[in-house]
């Protein structure tokens, strides 16, 4: 098979810079995808972080003035990824979170910020780098949202475009005056073009003009194409319903594998269960609970945002308490979040234990320890904690929504073949299911063979990269033979 030569863009990869799971993606997607004949180079912004990950790198592209200021394109290898870096220190030269500054706002050119990224991978689609000429340009969220739009509108014979939604509520909203800014003529104003409310949206600008879109679930998919869960898109993704599908995602299974993880305390298998019991008396340690085997102990890693519904469960915290439970949250964002965790954490100290921030070691260990991980989110497009929760033996306590409808089967659900069940899913999303969905797991959880039943089920359970990459080279080849 002839391989296929993707230019995926994005603004986060793992392990060089993440704010969430699509940095997990972006880093793990090549690797996978080299099985399937598909070589990716990844298009990436110069951020101190980034620059700095970089061993050696050659030059491949260098303009004296863009968006006011010199900017290179860098090609450099980093573990195992096939990097191009726009160094632009106009736009990028600043540490910390790559979207916004110290005051913890926006950064008020993040529009400029994108667009340069987005219109530098629309001219190397195009061939502006001789030596790399991609089939495909791949754009993920709404940072890249504008490199299928110049593709569009670029006159020029040009490489087949997908885009892909990684969280619909980050639309990537700017001022109409930014039109020409962002290079796009003026009949890109427009119902079917750009135009959103009033504003431009960068993700419409994708999502009107990629010739595929997909998301990172099937039942996200689903749920996008709803006056809801469109969150002002619907009506477009319902007319381009033909090319969207949804792609679920997967983990590194090389990261994330308790056989060999160095970040806890001990190393187990679904076969070899039984040192995962240190791993919890540690977690109970780290955070200052009692260190008991009896009490459930539900684990949180998240974003602390409205998206995750984590304040649901602060409102089923006198369930939690009341059933004998044990929590250890990590969390950051979300400031009246932040502080109202911390404060339950110290009024309950040995059975609720709280982290403010971000810490991927102890993620790990959570993982390991937790006998249960809780993700009550309002919406999730496919979320990737659970899936981590499956392969370490903590048993997923999930909203049945989005893609964690699809990642976990229910206790209930499967009567039939009971012993695929892997977590206990809930719906609506409220307060009190979730109370309820907690009940269910605290009396599975003191049914110990059942409850080894639902550990190995998810330990078993592939969320491994291979087949989902899989679903994207076929896409890509489908595209590159429709384009011919
Ligand atoms: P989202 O991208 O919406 O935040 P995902 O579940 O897809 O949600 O991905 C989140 C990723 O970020 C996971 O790899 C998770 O382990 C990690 N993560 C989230 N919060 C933290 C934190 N406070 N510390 C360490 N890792 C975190
Ligand atoms: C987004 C979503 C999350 C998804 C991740 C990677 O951040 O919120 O559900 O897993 O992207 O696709």
């Amino acid at each position: 098979m002839t391989p296929i030569r993707v230019l995926a863009v994005a603004s986060e990869v793992y392990p060089i810079i993440k704010t969430g799971g699509l940095a997990d993606v972006v880093g793990a997607l090549p690797a996978a995808l080299k099985q399937h004949g598909v070589a990716t180079r990844t298009l990436v912004p110069g951020y101190p972080a980034v620059l700095s990950a970089l061993r050696s790198a050659e030059t491949v592209l260098s303009w004296p003035e863009y968006y006011g200021g010199p900017i290179r394109v860098l090609a450099a290898a980093n573990d195992g990824l096939d990097l191009l870096v726009l160094d632009a220190p106009h736009l990028y030269a600043r540490p910390g979170n790559p979207y916004v500054g110290p005051d913890g706002r926006d950064w008020p050119d993040n529009g400029i910020r994108f667009a340069a990224l987005s219109r530098v991978a629309a001219e190397i689609g195009i061939g502006t780098i001789p030596t790399f000429l991609p089939d495909i340009v791949h754009a993920h969220d709404w940072q890249a949202g504008l490199a299928p739009a110049t593709l569009h509108y670029s006159g020029q014979q040009r490489p087949g475009t997908v885009m892909t939604v990684h969280n619909l509520a980050y639309q990537g909203q700017f001022s109409p005056d930014m039109l020409a800014t962002f290079g796009l003529p003026p009949e890109a104003y427009a119902l079917h073009g750009v135009e959103y409310y009033g504003a431009i949206s960068l993700l419409k600008a994708g999502l009107q003009f990629a010739d595929r879109i997909t998301t990172v679930s099937p039942t996200y998919a689903r749920e996008i194409q709803g006056d809801d869960g469109g969150m002002g898109l619907g009506g477009l993704l319902r007319e381009r319903a033909d090319v969207l599908s949804g792609i679920l995602n997967g983990i590194d299974i090389a990261v994330w594998n308790p056989a060999t993880d160095h970040e806890i305390a001990a190393q187990f298998s679904a076969e070899h269960l039984t040192p995962r019991a240190a791993n919890k008396a540690a977690l109970q340690r780290r955070f200052g609970l009692d260190v008991s085997s009896g009490a459930l102990l539900l684990g949180v890693i998240s974003r602390l945002s409205w998206q995750k519904g984590l304040d649901l469960l602060l409102e089923t915290v006198p369930t939690l308490l009341g059933e004998g439970m044990q929590l250890a949250l990590l969390g950051s964002g979300d400031r009246d979040l932040q502080d109202r965790f911390a404060a339950l954490a110290q009024a309950h100290p040995g059975r609720i234990g709280v982290e403010i921030g971000y810490d991927e070691a102890l993620a790990h260990l959570i993982q390991a320890g937790s006998d249960a991980l809780a993700v009550p989110s309002r919406f999730e497009p496919c979320g990737l904690t659970q899936l981590c929760a499956l392969r370490y033996g903590a048993v997923p306590v999930v909203a049945d929504v989005g893609g964690l409808a699809d990642t976990v089967l229910d206790f209930d659900e499967a009567t039939v073949t009971s012993d695929a069940a892997t977590g206990v899913k809930f719906r609506p999303v409220t307060a009190e299911a979730l109370a309820h969905a907690l009940r269910k797991a605290n009396l599975l959880f003191n049914d110990p063979v059942t409850w080894r039943r639902l550990q190995h089920a998810g330990m078993t359970t592939d969320v491994s990269w291979h087949n989902r990459a899989g679903r994207y080279a076929a896409l890509y080849r489908e595209l590159v033979a429709a384009r011919r």
